[in-house]
């Protein structure tokens, strides 16, 4: 067995136990960026949400009245709740860098916030390449990181010591250079950012204190570019000066096949 293969395995048993949370979790359940990616595949009548934890986007899509709306995750559970969740959602137990799709097959593919995971995002681009008919539509969106190597590579130590499941978020800069090698076009490329409460982002993985400590000592030694990239916001309470919240990176884009 690959290590990808243990990692997919493992990312789907922790997102399998974690379903309800992503269910009922404000921070994906609505949101400007996830009426911009529906808005993006608004010609689309066969879509497929890859990804798609507890459905969010693919029960958007169903909502615009798609002819077939796809709900694909590699956990079980998550397109059991998706399905559950949403009307009108087919579920699909696919691994993103494997669609076990015809060519062509439709005319969207939508991804929110999970390419971090994925071992090979330059095999889930091809897939979807694949999978879509000329012309049709990828809308995308994840977390990004800046494109200097050391500060990306500091975000990315933090986000793993928070959820073992991330593996690496990467610069629009990568993900503009895979588009072009994958013969895929980018249309509309937007970078944003989105506010993150600290002690809720650690609360919602449940991270260990000692996980805790270690992120919070990176964060208090992160490097002057982080603090004003990202946005530090401080609470100043007694001797203790605490943060409070940052702006991370998110990348969204919509693609032509
Ligand atoms: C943060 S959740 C996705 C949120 C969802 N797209 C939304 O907008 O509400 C990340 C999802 O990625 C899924 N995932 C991780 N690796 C995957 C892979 N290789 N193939 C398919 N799904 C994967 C997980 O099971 C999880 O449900």
């Amino acid at each position: 067995m690959t290590n990808d293969t243990d990692r997919k395995r493992d990312v789907a048993t922790a997102f399998g136990g974690a379903a309800d949370g992503y269910l009922e979790g404000d921070v994906l359940k609505r949101g400007g960026d996830l009426e911009q990616l529906v808005d993006w595949c608004r010609d689309a009548s066969c879509v497929l949400d890859v990804a798609t934890g507890a459905g969010h986007v693919a029960g958007a899509l169903a909502e615009t009245g798609v002819s077939r709306a796809v709900a694909a995750d590699l956990s079980p559970e998550m397109v059991a709740t998706a399905t559950t969740e949403y009307g009108g959602l087919e579920g699909a137990v696919v691994d993103a860098e494997g669609l076990p799709f015809a060519t062509d097959r439709f005319d969207a593919v939508t991804c929110r916030f999970a390419a971090h995971h994925f071992p090979a995002p330059e095999a889930f681009l091809a897939e979807v390449e694949r999978v879509l008919a000329p012309g049709g539509v990828l809308a995308f969106e994840d977390l990004c990181v800046p494109d200097d190597p050391g500060l990306a590579e500091y975000v990315n130590r933090l986000e793993r010591l928070r959820d073992s499941s991330h593996v690496e978020s990467y610069s629009r800069r990568q993900w503009l250079d895979w588009l072009a090698e994958t013969g895929l076009t980018a249309e509309d490329v937007r970078e944003t950012s989105r506010r993150l409460e600290v002690d809720a982002w650690l609360d919602r993985m449940d991270v260990p204190d000692d996980d805790r400590q270690r992120i919070r000592s990176l964060l208090a030694d992160a490097p002057a570019e982080l603090e004003d990239a990202f946005d530090f916001q401080y609470e100043l309470g007694g001797e203790e000066t605490r943060l409070t919240s940052y702006r991370t990176g998110v990348v969204l884009y919509r693609a032509t096949a």
